[in-house]
């Protein structure tokens, strides 16, 4: 076999058009926000409501949520973009989004604000600027983001967290353990000031996949709002908190303390429509080819709409659902793939993947719990004629593979849902072409 670097050289793309990463702020990248976002529809409230959200002067907190994979951090990302290169009110964001993590309190979530904001601004003013500034190479000295020299080595957030010696720099050796919060607090203050002073009218903060904090139920969550209610109120500050869906809901409205400080609707984002999606996939094309070249689409267009059928427009689960069937064709083929072929190939491809992991009637159990696409232990017992604990033996195993997600618990039953990429199951092509 013919070792070809670029799988999607052969339809004369420089990448892959499908590629599911968020889209990036970094202009240099292959997909950027700059180039390859498409407006979501103009009707949609979601743009407006962000929008007015950051024009508001002073600061201000705000939930973005939605269900997986719909275009929450694109969204965010492209509206981040947008605002640092905007006439007047412009302001500064960190190149990256922030992940909260699990065991985060005040302390973690002032360390991470500072690094990452600090290290927007390494870049913003440039090295010998940044290192002449007093309350930066505090910062760097706590935060441990430093350049060694020679190495050309940039720490960033993820040493936070990690404990143990981090938090000394060459020319200063402050302990994060001799700092108290109330200093960190007055540390983001004197960073934002200094950014106003370089001529942005704030600087706006992205708080990526909140839902990882709710795995074991909401209360995690809460407590985090709870403890980081302050910091939130720094002036000049935008936080925006993208999490799942009914998030605001569940986590904040509980919370008045909270709530009171929060924009008091949250931006619901739905999945884009149907000639968004076909547009992003166009701007992609166009894109990673060379200028002046021909491309061929990988997929003929009734593909995109059958899979934007199937997962309910969520443009991440129809992109990877398309690499992983072109990444299954051989060599040679260099056409666009037709609907039936493509039905047929997935529909090979994860019931292939299914019978090599799953046997017996642990494979009979799951194929039900794909019919039903979200289940609980009893659905499929009673379905199966089975116990509820000859189910939830196998439970584990699908949440541990990734064949099965946690949804929610409701009352005294939890719910769980397939991975999505499944459910081209319940879509038998012999069937219809019976
Ligand atoms: N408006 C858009 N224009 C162009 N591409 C988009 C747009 N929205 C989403 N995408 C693309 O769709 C994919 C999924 O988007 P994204 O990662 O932002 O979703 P998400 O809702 O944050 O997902 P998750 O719930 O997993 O965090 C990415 O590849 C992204 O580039
Ligand atoms: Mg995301």
């Amino acid at each position: 076999m013919e070792l070809t670097q670029n799988l999607w050289e052969r339809y004369g793309f420089t990448d892959n058009p499908f590629d599911t990463k968020a889209l990036s702020l970094n202009k240099a990248a292959p997909l950027s926000v700059q180039d390859a976002y498409v407006e979501r529809d103009t009707s949609s409230t979601s743009s407006r409501l962000l929008m007015n959200f950051l024009r508001n002067p002073g600061g201000g907190r705000i939930v973005v949520e939605g269900e997986p994979g719909v275009g929450k951090t694109t969204f965010v990302n492209y509206h981040r973009q947008l605002w640092e290169s905007a006439a007047d009110h412009r302001l500064l964001s960190p190149l990256t989004e922030i992940s909260v993590r699990e065991d985060w309190g005040e302390r973690d979530f002032l360390l991470s604000l500072l690094s990452s904001l600090s290290a927007r601004l390494r870049l913003d003013m440039g090295e010998k600027a940044f290192e002449k500034n007093a309350v930066l190479r505090k910062i760097t000295a706590i935060t441990g983001v430093h350049v060694e020299k020679g190495h050309g080595f940039s720490g960033s957030i993820s040493i936070i967290g990690t404990g143990g010696g981090f938090g000394r720099s060459s020319n200063s050796t402050v302990k994060v353990g001799e700092i108290t919060n109330d200093q960190l607090r007055e540390l983001l203050s004197a960073l934002v000031t200094l950014i106003q002073q370089r001529g942005f009218a704030g600087v706006v903060f992205h708080l990526d996949n909140l839902e990882l904090l709710t795995r074991k139920g909401s209360q995690n969550l809460r407590d985090f709002f709870e403890n980081v209610r302050d910091v939130l109120q720094e002036p000049g500050a935008y936080f925006i908190f993208v999490g799942h869906e009914g998030m605001f809901q569940q986590v904040i409205a509980p919370l008045p303390r909270v709530r009171s400080i929060f924009f008091d609707t949250p931006v619901h984002l739905e999945p884009l429509s149907h000639a968004a999606v076909k547009q992003v996939m166009q701007k992609r094309y166009n894109l990673l080819s060379p200028p002046g070249m021909q491309w061929i689409a990988p997929v003929e267009y009734d593909v995109v709409f059958y899979l934007y059928e199937i997962f309910s427009g969520k443009i991440r689960y129809v992109m990877n659902a398309i690499t992983s069937l072109i990444s299954h064709l051989p060599d040679s083929y260099a056409r666009p793939l037709g609907l039936d072929d493509a039905k047929a190939g997935l529909y090979e491809i994860v019931s292939g993947e299914l019978q090599r992991t799953l046997r017996g009637m642990e494979l009979e159990v799951f194929l039900e719990a794909v019919r039903q696409s979200r289940f609980t232990n009893s659905s499929l017992a009673v379905a199966m004629g089975k116990s509820k604990q000859q189910i939830q033996k196998y439970l584990p195993n699908w949440i541990e593979s990734c064949f099965a997600v946690h949804a929610e618990k409701e009352g005294r039953n939890q719910f769980y849902e397939v991975d999505p990429r499944f459910l081209v199951l319940n879509e038998s092509p012999t069937k219809e072409k019976e």
